[in-house]
């Protein structure tokens, strides 16, 4: 039985005042949550205050990116040995965002994935396709390539340390969410290529992750899934008591 897992990516939002604020409510209300994980990644100047608050409780930290060498002359970048040191037990890789806005391909992010398990950072590697892509009937064509290609040379060992999320790209910040079945079937399409890149284990043991406009209203139909893990959410993270419905999602036994 794979562990839930509720993630909120905060992009680029939020404040001091308002990050102390939603972490703190956010602390409160997982107090009691034994059977799921949860966690937050903040923009990066907000880490070292937000894990102040979170550190001891049942909130994870992680961060949005970050860049695969170790330290030196790359201005603007940080390390994992520096998220490490404000906190970070996670960090999300090849967020569309990144891949779209900011034009990271597999071979950078593959990179980031492997400095990140090195130095001790857990992955949360983002698989998605377009709508153009979608409607040209390439979504398991793009999806196989980044999987793929994020994972090489990762051994059967490290996928352990490693999360995917799928999110479809046309249904981020839209309001569109995938159905539940067409998650759900992507969701298995992934588990496919883990049997086929490791073995049965690595493709049983992954939890995968579902994002794009997932909100207090659809988290339920999706955790009915049973290939759906968890989720990554954006914009409904934002709110203590959207993400807290969200995090409190009945799940399957
Ligand atoms: P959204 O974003 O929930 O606002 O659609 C999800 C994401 O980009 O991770």
């Amino acid at each position: 039985m794979r562990r839930a897992f509720i993630a909120g990516n905060w992009k680029m939002n939020l404040e001091k005042g308002s990050a102390v604020e939603l972490a703190k409510a956010l602390v409160d209300g997982t107090r009691n949550i034994t059977d799921r994980d949860v966690l937050i990644c903040p923009s990066f100047p907000l880490l070292p205050i937000v894990n102040d608050i979170v550190s001891g409780s049942n909130v994870w930290l992680g961060a949005q990116n970050m860049y695969y060498e170790k330290k030196g002359a790359f201005t603007g970048e940080v390390s994992a040995d520096m998220l490490k040191s404000v906190g970070c037990e996670w960090v999300i890789l090849g967020h569309s965002e990144r891949r779209h806005v900011f034009h990271e391909d597999d071979s950078l992010i593959n990179k980031k994935v492997k400095s990140a398990i090195e130095q001790g950072l857990k992955p949360i590697l983002c698989v998605g396709e377009l709508l153009e892509e979608r409607e040209s009937g390439k979504t398991e064509e793009v999806v196989k390539r980044q999987v793929v290609e994020g994972l090489k040379e990762v051994s059967p060992e490290d996928t352990a340390k490693i999360i995917i999320a799928y999110e479809p790209v046309w249904a981020i910040g839209t309001g569109k969410t995938a159905t539940p079945e067409d998650a759900d079937s992507i969701h298995s399409f992934i588990r496919d290529i883990l049997r086929d890149l490791y073995n049965s284990k690595v493709s049983e043991n992954m939890r995968i992750l579902y994002g794009g406009s997932v909100k207090p209203e659809n988290i339920d139909s999706l955790m009915a899934k049973d290939n759906i893990d968890g989720a990554l959410v954006g914009g409904a993270s934002l709110k203590a008591d959207s993400f807290l419905r969200i995090i409190n999602a009945n799940i399957q036994s």
